[in-house]
C-alpha cells in the first residue's frame, strides 16, 4: 500500500484499462483512425475521456465548450454524456483534423448539439462574452495550444457558471514540468499557468494525475 500516487507500468495500466474502460465501439473506431495520423499523440486517452463523461454527468451539464477539439475524441464523450438538447460550442482552427470528428458526430448521431466554430479559440471566447453569454456554461475543457493556456482560463472562467467545471489538460506534460533542465516556452507557460491556478482563490482546484495530467478547476459563487 502507498500514500503516493501509483505510477504506472504497463502491467499495471493494462489491468487499469482492462477493468475499467467501457469504450464504445464509435469511440474505438475514431481512436483507431486517429491512431494512423502524424499528430495522433494529442488525442486524449480512453479513460481519461471515460472520466469527462462522468464530469458531465455529475455537473448534470447542458452547455459546455471545447477548446481544442482535433479529431473529436473529447467532444464525443462530452457531447454523448449531454442530454438530447445539451449544446457544445467546439473550438478548433483546423479544417483538416474537424472534418473527422464531424463524421464521427455524425455517426453517434450528436452533430447537431455541436457548434463547431472554426477560427482562433481566443476570438470565438470573445465573441461569445460579446454575445452575453457569460455565466452560462456548465463545463469547459481546455486542450489547445499551451501558450494560451492562461487566457483560455480566463475567458472560461467568465463563460461558466459558479459551480461549473474547467477540465485543462496536459499539465504535467511528460512528466517535463518537473525537470528544472527544461527550459522550452511550452514548459515554461504550462509552469507558470499551473503556479497561477495553485494561487487562485476563485476556483476549488485538483490536479488529477490521470494520462497527461487533468486539473479541474472548480468555480467558487
Ligand atoms: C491536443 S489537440 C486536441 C485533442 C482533442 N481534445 C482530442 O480529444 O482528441 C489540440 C487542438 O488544438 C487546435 N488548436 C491549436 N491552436 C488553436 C487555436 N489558437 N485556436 C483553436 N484551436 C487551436 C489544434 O488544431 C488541435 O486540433
Amino acid at each position: 500500500m502507498t500514500k503516493k500516487t501509483l505510477g504506472l507500468d504497463s502491467p499495471l495500466y493494462d489491468y487499469l484499462l482492462s477493468v475499467s474502460v467501457r469504450e464504445s465501439d464509435i469511440l474505438r473506431q475514431l481512436r483507431e483512425e486517429t491512431a494512423h495520423l502524424p499528430r495522433a499523440v494529442m488525442q486524449i486517452s480512453p479513460e481519461q475521456g471515460q472520466f469527462m463523461t462522468l464530469l458531465v454527468q455529475l455537473l448534470g451539464a447542458t452547455k459546455t465548450l471545447e477548446i481544442g477539439v482535433f479529431t473529436g475524441y473529447s467532444s464525443l464523450c462530452v457531447a454523448m454524456a449531454l442530454p438530447p438538447d445539451g449544446k457544445m460550442v467546439a473550438c478548433d482552427v483546423s479544417e483538416e483534423y474537424t472534418t473527422i470528428a464531424r463524421r464521427y458526430w455524425e455517426a453517434a448521431g450528436v452533430a447537431d448539439k455541436i457548434d463547431l466554430r472554426l477560427a482562433p479559440a481566443l476570438e470565438t471566447l470573445d465573441e461569445l462574452l460579446s454575445n452575453g453569454q457569460a455565466g452560462t456554461f456548465d463545463f469547459a475543457f481546455i486542450d489547445a495550444d499551451k501558450a494560451n493556456y492562461e487566457k483560455y482560463y480566463e475567458r472560461s472562467l467568465e463563460l461558466i457558471r459558479p459551480g461549473g467545471l474547467i477540465a485543462i489538460d496536459n499539465v504535467l506534460w511528460s512528466g517535463r514540468v518537473a525537470d528544472s533542465q527544461v527550459k522550452d516556452n511550452q514548459t515554461n507557460s504550462i509552469r507558470a499557468f499551473n503556479q497561477k491556478l495553485y494561487q487562485d482563490q476563485r476556483v476549488t482546484l485538483s490536479l488529477v494525475p490521470i494520462a497527461d495530467g487533468l486539473t479541474l478547476a472548480l468555480k467558487r459563487p
